[in-house]
């Protein structure tokens, strides 16, 4: 949700900042901007409507930008005001002196916007974010008349440390000032912002991506901190300029790790990662030899987590969908009462946490805003908190007791699915975890690991039937309405199927549980309405067959998701495609694949744009 990049150093900046906007671009691509400094201390600004391309091609359409070594740049995923060119950042203090980047809310901005009216400013757009730079650019103002700052001082930083005591919200914000050519502030509460730290340069930015060309060494900003940046001099602080000593961390992901390689698409090169990404998920934790899970990020925690009482599994979106998995791991393997909630539901109802309950957040990108409101109210409430998080450093994984990181590598494609069956392989190990040192036997323990370390090789497999799941995407990718339908560990695997199918190629697309749709939904079937049935090998098989006779019977079209060797299958459905046989627990890694590779298909034939679909950001960190 909005990417932000700024540079100061040596560099010239605009190309830098282009090249990390457009790593960015997955966080929000409805308009985007940029601002220089140039060497005589002139603030030059282009923004434009639509993808980074775009603002690009202007640039070198005829608007060119002078060489400078200090600059900022945003990509916009539209919170407040309409994606147009006046609401795209940076924006602008009344002065025309301040250039400001924001991810995040300024939630009070229409009372700091009226006060700021009263004092005579106009303002050219209808964001929060402007009403910020014109705020610091008041303090500015208001400083500079006063004039009674120490030598060597920055007036922008102490602008901005004044505006930011005003502010109630979210913000990750970058902020130059012509007046202070060589200064570059930054500042986060509730927004991520990373500093990548270079040789008498800064790169400052959402995330990693953007940094890992320049610098591997980075500073993880904490809420309520700030950053005064100059060539070859950097100071952390808080808002309320208490010195903060910086933790100066590697990244861990390699440059090759974000690039597209022979892919058409980030989507399906994620896909196509998923056996490598499990593989580096379970290396080193399922130990396949000693029959046992190693879990270091949560071992100190390890008899608290298997007296507890209560596990609550909470996410958004695709990692909902995971935690709906590990609902039933959780309760099927580990024998632990578990509740999977949205993270923006339980955090708003008011929520019973008693003694011995361990929240436990999921998030790819593990800044998602709901899920963080979750686990901190969980907190509050007396839980431990665990975080199932991908992106390393990120504030939820910083917020959590202990945790299990995915090591999927990083997620581009706005729809998730590396992540997600990482985060399946995390929750299974968490299952067995638990699970053993409560009620599962040896034996068991080391069946199921066997059979979770084989999941990658069975997602080879998977992936091989690609054209094949082609095919079905072609034939079906007209139809505007489908159906995903499965039981048990599958029903989590319907809503993920449809919820792709949606997000990436607009066709409408409900999941639910099989036995449901006889309660309503199956009013909705005509002739010739695709029904994606998992109706895999398992305790419900035969009940599922039955749901597909109800379907058929109706003219519904059927795609079933099948056990490799299920023959009879073939008589109720119009398409199978085979999974291999694993324990019923372990399905969903297998099952989704298939799913995944259809609404891929589909969006691309129908020509969407997989990577970035309309309206979606990958990282939400509104609530
Ligand atoms: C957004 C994305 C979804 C994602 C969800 C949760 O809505 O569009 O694809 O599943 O956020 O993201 P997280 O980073 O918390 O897993």
């Amino acid at each position: 949700m909005c990417g932000i990049v700024a540079y100061v150093g040596r560099k010239i900046a605009q190309p830098l900042l282009i090249e990390g906007l457009k790593r960015l671009e997955y966080r929000g691509y409805d308009s985007a901007g940029i601002a220089v400094i140039d060497q005589t201390g002139g603030l030059h600004l282009r923004r434009a409507v639509g993808r980074i391309s775009v603002l690009e091609s202007s640039i070198g359409d005829g608007q060119p930008l002078p060489e400078s070594h200090i600059g900022m740049a945003h990509t916009r995923w539209a919170t407040h005001g309409a994606p147009t060119e006046a609401n795209a950042h940076p924006h602008i203090d009344g002065a025309g002196r301040i250039a400001l980047v924001h991810n995040g809310i300024i939630e009070n901005y229409s009372v700091l916007k009226k006060l700021l009216t009263e004092k005579g400013y106009t303002f050219k757009s209808q964001t929060d974010t402007e009403v910020l730079a014109v705020l610091i650019g008041d303090l500015y103002h208001e400083l500079q008349q006063r004039n009674h700052l120490p030598a060597g001082a920055s007036l922008l930083q102490r602008a901005v440390q004044s505006a930011l005591h005003e502010v109630e919200g979210t913000y990750g914000i970058a902020v130059i000032c012509k007046e202070e050519p060589d200064t570059l502030v930054v500042a986060r509460k509730g927004s991520p912002l990373i500093i990548g730290v270079g040789k008498d340069e800064y790169v400052v930015a959402s995330d990693a991506s953007a940094i890992v060309e320049h610098t591997t060494q980075v500073i993880y900003l904490n809420d309520n901190e700030m950053a005064v940046l100059k060539p070859g001099y950097f100071r952390t602080c808080t808002t309320d300029d208490i010195e903060v000593s910086p933790v100066v961390s590697q990244l861990e992901n390699k440059l090759d790790e974000y690039e597209l390689g022979d892919y058409e698409h980030y989507m399906l090169k994620e896909i196509f990662e998923q056996p490598a990404a499990i593989r580096r998920c379970l290396s080193g934790r399922a130990e396949q030899r000693e029959g046992r899970i190693v879990l270091g990020g949560i071992a100190d925690h390890a008899r608290e987590l298997a007296k507890a009482h209560r596990y609550i599994l909470t996410g958004q979106g695709t990692a909902w969908h995971a935690a709906l998995v590990g609902d039933y791991l959780m309760e099927d393997l580990a024998k632990v009462v578990t509740e999977a909630t949205y993270a923006s539901e339980f955090r708003y109802r008011n929520p019973i946490v008693e003694e011995g309950t361990v929240i436990v957040a999921i998030s790819q990108s593990g800044e998602t805003a709901d899920t963080l409101a979750a686990l901190r109210e969980g907190k509050e409430k007396g839980a431990t908190g665990l975080g199932v998080i991908n992106v390393v450093g990120s504030t939820i994984a910083r917020e959590t007791d202990g945790g299990i990181y995915l090591h999927a590598g990083p997620e581009i494609g706005v729809a998730s699915t590396k992540a997600f069956t990482c985060q399946c392989a995390v929750l299974t190990m968490l299952a067995l975890y638990i699970g053993r040192r409560r009620f599962m036997g040896q034996a068991q323990t080391e069946e199921l690991i066997e059979g979770l370390c084989a999941i990658p090789d069975q997602i080879e497999k998977v992936l091989q039937q690609s054209e094949l799941v082609k095919t079905i995407a072609a034939k079906f990718c007209e139809r505007e309405n489908w159906l995903f339908l499965g039981r048990g560990y599958h029903y989590p695997i319907a809503l993920e199927g449809a919820l792709k199918l949606k997000e990436i190629s607009y066709i409408h697309a409900e999941g639910m549980p099989a036995a449901e749709m006889k309660h309503g939904p199956i009013a909705l079937i005509n002739e010739g309405m695709p029904v994606v049935f998992v109706a895999t090998q398992g305790m419900q098989y035969d009940k599922v067959i039955s749901n597909i006779e109800e379907v058929r019977a109706r003219g519904g079209h059927i795609i079933a998701v099948a056990t490799e060797g299920d023959t009879q299958i073939r008589r109720y459905s119009d398409h199978v495609v085979y999974i291999p046989e694993a324990h019923e627990s372990l399905q969903p890694m297998l099952s989704v694949v298939p799913l995944q590779l259809l609404a891929y298909h589909a969006a691309v034939i129908r020509g969407c744009n997989v990577d970035k679909p309309r309206n979606l950001a990958k990282s939400v960190t509104v609530e």
